[in-house]
């Protein structure tokens, strides 16, 4: 499939200290899904590795010449497929777990090592990021991590955004009407119900994510924003009321 983020398995600056990695399409309950990871090198050159992608020979190589892969991030716990590969490679890295990843990933036969809950970091763990968990979710809890230097917030499914000519007409109508298609990219309306009843936890890390005035927002399907993200934080997040 060729309408994925050209080129992929490679690192593309988004702004200072803060890259993605494009990677193949994946398919989710039959649904084809675009995938993105986002490197973070922090303080003393340590890389932090979000939602990871496929490890490649080549991408492995430029990952070692921005620094020491310490981190691997599991923000939700559907997004963990290729933490066995990262880890297989960068054995030394602490491996983050979301909230009942552990389990699911154990269900699907991975042997992976989880080291710490993402739950459980200090506030001053990571100088460099915030750590605003979405909650209220009754599924599943996604952490997204805010980097203070960029202002960027990384997300992984809370919002969705698919560029309508990355995606065939019969998903690109499934988008349309689940509320995740650019320009009016967002949280899913299956996401929206697992949240009934719990909007006031939701609208916690609402208010604190505007009250850091993002500069952009880095998701990992779709199209990033980057303009007048107080406007879109607003249309976003209208639904929560
Ligand atoms: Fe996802």
């Amino acid at each position: 499939m060729d309408n994925v983020y050209q080129p992929i398995h490679t690192l593309k600056l988004i702004s200072e200290n803060v890259w993605i990695v494009d990677g193949p399409i994946i398919h989710f309950y039959g649904m084809p899904f675009t995938t993105r990871m986002v490197v973070i090198r922090l303080v003393n050159n340590d890389i932090l590795i979000h939602s990871p992608i496929n490890l490649t020979s080549s991408l492995k190589k430029e990952l070692d010449e921005l620094g020491n892969v310490k981190y691997l991030i599991s923000p939700n716990k559907i997004h963990y497929w290729y933490i066995q590969d990262f880890q297989k490679a960068y054995p030394e890295a602490i491996t983050f777990a979301s909230d009942g990843v552990q389990k699911r990933s154990q269900q699907a036969g991975q042997s992976i090592r989880w080291d710490r809950e993402l739950k459980d970091i200090d506030r001053d763990y990571f100088p460099d990021l915030e750590i605003l968990p979405m909650s209220g979710n009754r599924f599943m809890t996604e952490y997204t991590f805010f980097h203070i230097p960029s202002k960027s917030w990384i997300v992984t499914d809370i919002i969705e955004n698919f560029e309508p000519n990355k995606i065939n007409p019969f998903f690109r109508i499934l988008a349309y009407l689940g509320g995740a298609l650019h320009p009016n990219g967002g949280t899913t309306r299956d996401q929206r119900t697992l949240f009934w009843g719990n909007h006031q936890l939701l609208n916690k890390s609402i208010d604190r994510i505007k009250s850091l005035s993002p500069d952009r927002i880095i998701m990992a399907h779709g199209k990033i924003l980057d303009q007048d993200i107080a406007s879109e934080l607003n249309r976003i997040f209208a639904w929560v009321g």
